[in-house]
């Protein structure tokens, strides 16, 4: 675990679609005590989604960051770029269920948004869960591993 000033660093990132959505994610992650790098991109003009996905990837792959959030306006092109990376299990959710199974069962470490999808408290509803709940491991440990 890397940690900036004692906190665990965690990393945020997101194409144009999802820019706004991750300036609103960030202060919660803050909330829960993490030290948060923003990976870009920093404003609305058009960007392509893959190159973010691979850059969250990489930061997790180098052990720079723990775990991330990627927005992209489905959160489906982000994370599949991410997820070419087999450091990353990135999981697009779109509810607090779906946020917490992919921790309790899926190891998820990275959390895929789509802003086009979901609104602003539904997305810190989602980011909180996420980083709030444990992998249960057990037979979701041999079924990660199989995962490669
Ligand atoms: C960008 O228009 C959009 O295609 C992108 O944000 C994402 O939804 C792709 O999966």
């Amino acid at each position: 675990m890397t940690d900036i000033d004692g906190r665990e660093a965690v990393a945020v990132a997101s194409d144009h679609a999802g820019y706004e959505l991750k300036e609103v994610i960030k202060p919660t992650l803050v909330e829960l005590g993490y030290a948060v790098q923003d990976l870009g991109t920093h404003g609305p003009e058009s960007v392509d989604y893959p190159a973010y996905g691979k850059t969250m990837a990489d930061a997790i792959a180098r052990g720079e960051v723990s775990r991330g959030v990627l927005v992209c306006g489905t959160g489906i092109g982000i994370s599949i770029a991410a997820n070419r990376n087999p450091a990353v299990r990135a999981v697009v959710c779109h509810n607090v269920f779906t946020a917490r199974l992919a921790r309790q069962h899926n190891d998820g470490n990275v959390l895929a948004l789509g802003a086009r999808v979901i609104d602003a408290e539904t997305a810190r509803a989602c980011v909180r869960v996420f980083f709030r709940t444990a992998f249960e491991g057990g037979r979701h440990a041999r079924r990660v591993d199989m995962l490669g």
